[in-house]
């Protein structure tokens, strides 16, 4: 029994990407049943979770939020129950504000309350967003901290997933609230979008100094979450294939976006993709980080448990490019061997560097280099002078 919730990146599907306000009883339970026979639970997403609009519009007469009664005649309990019959685990959205992002009831002085009914329902997981709270007059850890009360309070083991990038969490220690929070605004189903949320939560800075180096925040029970998968959603699947090793190489917590209903082979191979899923789940739990930056060329580093390194090589450019990577970029050194990760076949021996040939554009490399148990470990990964604190 490990000592924490979520000691790699959590892993499930959530609603929203897929169908927003446009959830119901039946679409959720046929989404649970693809989740097991896609082989997805297996692969390891175990969260199912309801984003926004689940609710009715108005609280009982107890106060207690009740479900839409039209969506889920069955009551919020009951869909936790067949969540939980398929062996997977049930995650529900809330708002720390009077009112959702959606404009539904919301958990302002009504947080003692709602977590226990999320404890009653069996809630394994929730999604805090934090749409109108800022009236509400407390700082975001104080209000973070209510819930995080609230949550011991109930005595079910329940994962906050803080929604709110605005707040900062990394730097105001969301770690001793929460698992993960949320270090992007949201994202769309478009590669710049993607690219992004993926700059801010690994980049350089370059978008903002608040976001240099937060991977130093990341870690079990401590994720930076640069929003759900938009896997499946993209224009192609060379989009989509980038945007898993982005989140993977992240260390982000892989939420799947995609209605699974009508997802092509193809769609599901990305994310059953087992040596890339084993990047992002890999029990050093380190976040990658960039490496390389110039002319729209990118390299990444997730230093992994076994004595080897995760290497992401990504052209965002327009025309087709050479990338290489060398060996004291990634803390390497002599020959060393080199994995392909999508093809899940090893290229050789390189010694000092590798590069990627024509790489065209949003076209990738995901890379495992080193060998495994070497005595030669990379990293430790480099502390940038600035770190970003409020
Ligand atoms: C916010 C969140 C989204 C989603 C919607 C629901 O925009 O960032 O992920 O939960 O609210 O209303």
């Amino acid at each position: 029994d490990s000592k924490y919730l979520t000691p790699t990146p959590p892993m499930g599907w959530n609603s929203w990407n897929a169908f927003e306000k446009d959830i119901d009883e039946n679409k959720i339970k046929e989404i649970a049943d693809i989740m097991v026979s896609s082989g997805m639970r297996e692969a390891g997403y175990k969260y199912l979770v309801l984003d926004d609009a689940w609710m009715a519009a108005d609280r009982n007469e107890k106060g207690q939020l009740v479900a839409d009664s039209i969506k889920f005649p069955g009551g919020m309990k009951a869909i936790g129950d067949y969540i939980h019959s398929k062996g997977l685990k049930y995650g529900i959205y809330e708002c720390r504000g009077d009112k959702t992002c959606q404009n539904l009831p919301g958990s302002f002085e009504h947080e003692q309350t709602d977590m226990n009914s999320f404890a009653e329902w069996g809630v394994d997981y929730i999604k805090l967003d934090a749409c109108f709270a800022r009236k509400n007059g407390r700082l975001s850890s104080e209000d973070f901290d209510v819930y995080h009360q609230a949550i011991l309070q109930t005595g079910r083991p329940m994962i906050l997933s803080i929604s709110d990038f605005g707040s900062g969490a990394w730097a105001w220690g969301g770690k001793n609230y929460g698992q993960l929070w949320r270090t992007s605004m949201d994202i769309y189903p478009r590669i710049q979008s993607v690219y992004r949320c993926a700059e801010t939560s690994g980049g350089d800075g370059a978008i903002h100094p608040a976001f240099k180096g937060l991977w130093q925040f990341a870690g079990p029970d401590s994720w930076n979450d640069p929003d759900m998968l938009q896997v499946g959603n993209l224009k192609s699947t060379v989009e989509d294939k980038v945007h898993f090793s982005l989140w993977s190489i992240l260390a982000a917590p892989i939420m799947a976006g995609n209605d699974l209903r009508s997802m092509s082979k193809e769609i599901k191979d990305i994310l059953l993709a087992k040596e890339v899923i084993a990047v992002n789940q890999d029990p050093r739990a380190h976040q990658g980080y960039q490496v390389y930056d110039k002319d729209s060329l990118e390299i990444y580093n997730k230093p992994l448990s076994d004595g080897t390194t995760a290497v992401l090589l990504l052209n965002k450019g327009q025309k087709k490019s050479d990338l290489t990577v060398n060996w004291e970029q990634i803390g390497l050194s002599g020959p060393q061997n080199v994995r392909d990760l999508w093809l899940e076949k090893d290229l050789g021996t390189f010694n000092g560097s590798f590069t990627a040939k024509n790489l065209g554009k949003h076209e990738h490399l995901l890379l495992k280099i080193g060998t495994v148990g070497s005595t030669i470990v990379p990293g430790p990964t480099p502390i940038p002078e600035e770190k970003y604190t409020v």
